[in-house]
């Protein structure tokens, strides 16, 4: 059986470390790892619009020396004639060694998982998971904070639908001492099993409504984009997409020291003067993500230096 990645909690603690080590290691000397997936191929299978992780997964495949494939539409593949996502992948694995897939419905990469005989990477399923981003984060709150506990990490905006929310919850409820503030209007609030994971595992979270109340008890920021694409009626888009507006006054109310990430694309969540605070990490973020996708393509395909 392949080895998948469909959930962030597939991985280890201590093999989030090691991927986290391999991208620290890639990114000081790159060119020890340059011809290591020589002759492998990676199909980007992505059936929802993307811009950063298909490209950085393909960066990482050609970084490593391996070969792309792939789509970024359903609608140029057979899945608009009618094909299942089961048949789809059963027909790339014999052209691809792994495949990275985003679909929009929740669950596609796991159905497809189950007949895959190449290890497929969850690369956003709906509403759900994004497990990769989850890396990236984590990656990113190591070099910016040199730590992964004890840490207050306010999740603010569409944690109703925001994947990236769900899968760095699970991820980082498993670290010590830290406590979530999550920062939404009650319409968009985490699901019911975040929650009661949350309470099941004693891990410490507050909800609120007013970023303003509570900006400067944060080591961690993260700001996230109500997601348009999921809503059932545009009214409700249109009412709730700029319950948050972080801003140089809201920075202002902030410590030194905060983190404030996004894992981007960012609509008006971020006022573009913020960009050149020092405390703005967001494209530091998605620059480590590249890195932390080549550890991770590597850990699967089980290809060392
Ligand atoms: C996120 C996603 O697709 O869930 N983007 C990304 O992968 N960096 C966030 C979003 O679309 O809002």
């Amino acid at each position: 059986m392949p080895r998948h990645l469909l959930n962030i909690t597939d991985l280890s603690m201590e093999e989030i470390d090691e991927l986290m080590d391999q991208a620290d290691d890639i990114m000081k000397t790159p060119e020890k790892y340059q011809d290591c997936m020589r002759h492998k191929k990676l199909a980007t299978l992505f059936f929802e619009p993307s811009t950063r992780t298909r490209l950085s997964f393909e960066a990482a495949m050609m970084e490593l020396g391996g070969n792309v494939l792939g789509f970024s539409e359903a609608s140029s593949s057979s899945a608009t004639k009618g094909e299942s996502v089961c048949d789809t992948v059963r027909t790339v694995a014999c052209y691809a060694d792994i495949i990275a897939m985003r679909h929009p419905k929740e669950g596609a990469p796991m159905a497809a998982a189950s007949v895959c005989p190449v290890p497929i990477i969850n690369a956003g399923d709906g509403g759900h998971n994004h497990p990769t981003q989850t890396l990236t984060d984590l990656l990113t709150i190591r070099k910016e904070k040199g730590r992964l506990n004890q840490l207050v990490v306010g999740l603010c905006g569409d944690l109703q639908f925001g994947r990236t929310v769900h899968s760095l919850m699970s991820a980082m409820c498993r670290y010590k001492s830290i406590r979530f503030v999550l920062i939404s209007p009650k319409e968009l609030s985490v699901p019911e099993y975040l929650r009661e994971n949350l309470q099941r595992d004693k891990v410490s979270f507050t909800e609120v409504e007013r970023l303003e109340d509570v900006i400067g008890t944060l080591d961690i920021l993260y700001m996230t984009r109500v997601q348009r694409e999921r809503f059932f009626n545009e009214a409700d888009y249109v009412r709730l997409k700029d319950s948050y507006i972080l801003d140089t006054e809201k920075m202002a109310m902030a410590r030194k020291d905060l983190c404030v990430m996004h894992p981007l694309p960012r609509v008006n969540e971020i006022s573009r003067s913020v960009d050149s605070d020092p405390r703005a990490c967001y494209f530091k973020q998605m620059l480590y993500g590249k890195f932390i996708r080549e550890a991770l393509l590597m850990k699967l395909l089980e290809v060392k230096a």
